[in-house]
């Protein structure tokens, strides 16, 4: 559906030359909910600018539907960019119009015959759930009700393709909640592709199939949200799922714990997060163990379990519980004080 092929954005600046975008290569499916990651100034608005042309990537190519969108004349690209809707983290409606104007505008723009743009507009007001709001202003809406705006105006020209860059960095969790939930309703409803940005981790995990993680430009790791969270590779990676699946014990546990004893932390993927390896465990083998954190979480609708056990035997009698846990496709760490 989109495909970035070695996309590379040099932005020049009076101070020199700044890489916005570093030799990108993605693939990104028809309907499919595609996450990217990064910290400020890795480069996730840029990739998702070049996307639709608002910025002219250096080198590369941009493929929507195998057209090479930097091939387009302006007329052509002006027609295919009405297919790839965005919204943005500060909703950028115009304050003077009501929200059924804000979503008729995008409609006008697209050159939409009169007679139909009243019928569409209730159609999309309904969609994002604010039918009795079309003749307020933005001022009178909240921060969740100005992004359903945004949302309903980025879907007036029916797109294939939805931007979101931190659509909902500036609401708070419920309302990042409600919005996340019809971002996925309007996916699974109308089959859009939906490319989303965010910081967030906890985003990708509520709402993404795929996700890339972006550094410097690059995109250092991608793969399914699932096994990015459950065996992620780079050392940024990890500390982007830390902030969603870590835990760490505090200082004052670690001091009671026994000093002879190991703290295991224990990973169970798919099947296994839902057996009872741990008391299987307990039974087969003459350690004692105690739970010191445990939590099954659960990614689209893959469980993905955690604990943290402190273990107490001899070392034969600990190395052979390992081993039983890894037989059993439990992935096994040792881990220390922190
Ligand atoms: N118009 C521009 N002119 C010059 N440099 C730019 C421009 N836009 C972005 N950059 C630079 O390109 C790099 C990537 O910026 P980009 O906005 O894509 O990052 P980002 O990952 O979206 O960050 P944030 O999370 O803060 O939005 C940064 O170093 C930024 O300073
Ligand atoms: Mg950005």
């Amino acid at each position: 559906m989109i495909q970035l092929i070695d996309l590379y954005k040099l932005y020049k600046t009076n101070k020199g030359t700044v890489v916005g975008v570093d030799h990108v290569n993605l693939h990104i499916q028809k309907g499919e909910i595609f996450g990217i990651v990064g910290y400020s100034g890795a480069g996730k608005s840029s990739v998702l600018r070049c996307i639709n042309l608002l910025e002219q990537p250096t080198s590369g190519k941009v493929l929507v539907n195998g057209v090479d969108l930097t091939s387009l004349s302006k007329n052509e690209l002006r027609k295919a960019r009405q297919k790839i809707g965005m919204i943005f983290q500060h909703f950028y409606l115009v304050n003077s119009k009501t929200v059924f104007e804000n979503v008729a505008l995008a409609l006008e723009a697209a050159d939409t015959p009169k007679a139909s743009i009243e019928g569409k507009v209730k159609e999309l007001l309904q969609l994002v759930g604010l039918a009795d709001k079309a003749d307020n202003y933005p001022a009178q809406l909240s921060g969740g009700q100005k992004q359903r705006v945004g949302i309903a105006r980025a879907l007036a020209n029916d797109p294939q393709v939805l931007l979101c860059d931190e659509a909902t960095s500036a609401l708070d969790p419920t309302t990042t909640q409600a919005i996340l939930a019809l971002l996925r309703e309007i996916n699974r409803k109308l089959g859009l592709t939906i490319i989303l940005i965010t910081h967030e981790m906890e985003v990708v995990k509520e709402l993404c199939h795929r996700v890339a993680i972006m550094q410097s430009g690059k995109v250092i790791e991608e793969g399914s949200v699932y096994e990015i969270f459950a065996n992620p590779l780079e050392p940024l990676t990890r500390e982007f799922i830390s902030n969603v699946l870590e835990f760490k014990l505090p200082d004052k546990l670690w001091d009671k714990l026994d000093p002879a004893g190991k703290v295991l932390k224990l990973l169970f993927r798919d099947d296994a997060a839902e057996q009872a390896i741990i008391s299987d465990l307990l039974k087969e083998s003459g350690i004692q163990a105690n739970i010191l954190h445990g939590k099954i979480d659960y990614i689209g609708d893959k469980p993905l379990g955690i604990f943290i056990m402190e273990v107490t035997g001899s070392n034969e009698e600990i190395a052979d519980a390992i081993r039983y846990l890894t037989d059993r496709s439990c992935i096994v760490e040792v881990i220390g004080r922190a």
